[in-house]
């Protein structure tokens, strides 16, 4: 049953209107009347089949999990505000976005811009990595769980992913999750694990881009094999998104791109490259330090400057000259070229020099040898 409108949850979140429904219960827009906010709260309906023992324990689950995801504080991991049991179920009363979802996004406007669509999947995998790195799982990525506001998407609930893949609700015979959006190793039974989140996020974007889920109208088991038949996955408008698609929908999670590359790869795409080359440089490069060409001034070009400033001075410093004038850089006074003695006295030097001693020459004659 649907709790109704103006119902206080644990006399503090007055429930105001509906903002979304879902699968497993109902979106609230609801008012802290305590901290006097607007915030979301999820109202989680467990199918009535469990019983009492297997409620509790959801509930219980439900609660560590909220706990968990309270301690990841990312901008794109949504803020889970409390996590209360009332009426025999789980509620999560988390921040209110003013927000669509990205399901609720390709159903308005058709498929998105790989761009755009390369943006919005840097960002979720961004919530990933933190939650990864905290050692928790999110198990249910897909459209429906992405919200896209003005300038952030937002990965939301966490709480319920803790229900899916619980081994007694498998148990019970309940299927929770999206089948277009597991990933292959866990349809055949395995654990779920943080390469099983890179395939949901690849199966989410793919249809962000294509405008269509990657299993289309087919059941599970046939969309399976299909997927395991070898053949190239069809996309048609993934464009510079289709490599890192591919890479993300790898059956095998050992040879599937792995987060780092993938974050990589996205931020390329979103900033309008190819996901494989390199970014095409860009067009303001902040100077670093200049490369102060070696001078052949004796007196270093920086001596008396702050370092600080040595590198913003050394760009006006011109460049060395290749020749020196006749006596630069000798210490000793400047030598003024000899005038050319004339015949005569070159004569007369040479008379003097054969018949007097050297004590007797002229005092230039000694000089010049
Ligand atoms: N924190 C929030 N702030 C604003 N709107 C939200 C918030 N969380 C969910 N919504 C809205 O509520 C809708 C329903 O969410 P909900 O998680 O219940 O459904 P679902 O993801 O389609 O199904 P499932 O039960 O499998 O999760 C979302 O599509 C979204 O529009
Ligand atoms: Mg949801």
């Amino acid at each position: 049953m649907r709790a109704p409108s103006g119902y206080l949850l644990a006399a503090r979140y007055r429930l105001l209107e509906p903002v979304g429904r879902g699968g497993m219960g109902t979106v609230w827009r609801a008012h802290d009347e305590l901290l006097d906010r607007d915030v979301a709260v999820k109202e989680v309906r467990l199918p009535s089949v469990l019983d009492e023992e297997l409620r509790a324990e959801l509930c219980a689950r439900t609660e560590r999990e909220g706990r968990a995801t309270a301690m990841v504080a990312h901008p794109s991991v949504i803020t889970v505000f409390d996590v209360v049991t009332e009426d025999d179920r789980p509620w999560i009363v988390m921040e209110l976005l003013h927000a669509k979802s990205l399901e609720q996004l390709i159903q308005e406007q058709g498929p998105l811009h790989p761009r755009r669509a390369a943006e919005i999947g840097r960002q979720i995998l961004g919530a990933l990595r933190a939650v990864h790195a905290k050692g928790i799982l999110h198990r249910d990525v897909k459209p429906s769980n992405v919200l896209v506001t003005e300038d952030r998407a937002v990965l939301t609930d966490f709480g319920l992913a803790a229900l899916e893949g619980d081994v007694s609700i498998t148990q019970a015979g309940i299927v929770l999750g999206s089948a277009g959006y597991i990933a292959p190793e866990r349809v055949l039974g395995s654990k779920a694990s943080p390469a099983g989140d890179l395939w949901s996020l690849g199966a989410t974007l793919y249809t962000a881009v294509e405008g269509r889920g990657l299993h289309g109208r087919r059941t599970a088991a046939a969309a399976l094999a299909a997927l395991t038949s070898g053949e190239p996955i069809p996309m048609s408008k993934a464009g510079p998104l289709a490599p890192v698609l591919d890479a993300l929908l790898r059956i095998d999670p050992a040879t599937r791109l792995d987060s780092v590359r993938a974050s990589l790869m996205l931020a390329r795409v979103a900033a309008g490259g190819s996901a494989e080359e390199p970014l095409p440089p860009r067009k303001f490069v902040r100077p670093g330090p200049a490369i102060t060409p070696p001078s052949f001034t004796r007196r270093p070009a920086h001596r008396g400057l702050h370092r600080a400033d040595a590198v913003t001075t050394a760009v006006n410093v011109p460049p060395p000259r290749q020749e020196r004038k006749p006596g630069e850089g000798v210490h000793r006074k400047r030598v003024e070229p000899r005038p050319t003695p004339s015949a005569y006295a070159r004569f007369k030097a040479t008379v003097i020099k054969l018949c007097l001693p050297r004590r007797f020459w002229p005092r230039e004659l000694r000089k010049r040898g």
